[in-house]
């Protein structure tokens, strides 16, 4: 079956860097995990999880500061933050993180945390952007699993309980389909962030415009004068 592996072409600084980005920390996941893909979704999902709420809570102070809409991002950003927590929750009750699993956990959120908020603050489109990249990766890493449990070499156990509910499954589903659905729920953030990057973009041009009209005016003025 083909899947929609849509990926966004790098085109300025900003994309490169969040291509590269990515590139290396699957890497370095690709380096730990290898075919180990039920405990890569767990440690995975826990970094997941973190620049939704992180982007979701400086919109939200953003919003506060300059006592303006938020064209619904806050809401989306905070969703996607609690979709992957729930990626977690399910893949949880499917691999048991090893205590050094565990401890990696906490390390990377350590770093990631801090390390996403300080990128946010600098470059929200890089951010976003990164995210887009993230997402595409975890689109091919969930196609990847599925192939193993399709092949039989992952044993197709049943769905957990907590997926089966979450997703409205039916009662007899099983790990494809839980597969399925989560891979469904990342090629969804990958386009919302990859559009809230040419939403940044469109907004960026606008005000580049505005002002390049100010300048034309103030220019005609003092010819004028
Ligand atoms: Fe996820
Ligand atoms: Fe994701």
């Amino acid at each position: 079956m083909e899947y929609n592996f849509s990926h966004h072409k790098p085109e300025n600084t900003s994309d490169y860097i969040a291509l590269y980005f990515t590139k290396f920390l699957r890497f370095l996941a690709d380096t730990f995990f290898a075919k180990r893909y039920g405990h890569r979704a767990v440690v995975l999902e826990t970094v997941a999880a973190v620049p939704g709420m992180v982007a979701g809570m400086l919109n939200h102070l953003k919003s506060l500061r300059r006592m303006e809409e938020d064209r619904g991002w806050i809401k989306t950003l905070l969703d996607e933050a609690e979709n992957e927590r729930m990626h977690l929750m399910t893949f949880i009750h499917i691999a048991k993180p090893t205590a050094l699993e565990r401890f990696l956990v906490i390390l990377v959120q350590g770093i990631f945390f801090n390390l996403y908020f300080i990128m946010y603050l600098i470059s929200p489109r890089t951010c976003h952007r990164i995210v887009g990249y993230f997402e595409e990766q975890a689109v091919v890493s969930y196609t990847e699993y599925l192939e193993e449990v399709e092949q039989g070499r992952v044993e197709n156990v049943k769905a957990p309980e907590i997926a089966i509910n979450y997703w409205n499954l039916s009662s007899d589903a099983r790990l494809i389909d839980v597969i399925k659905v989560v891979r469904e729920d990342e090629a969804g953030h990958r386009d919302v962030n990859h559009n809230f990057v040419d939403d940044l973009d469109k907004k960026t041009s606008h005000q580049n415009k505005t002002v390049e009209v100010k300048e034309k005016e103030v220019n005609i003025t003092a010819q004028k004068k």
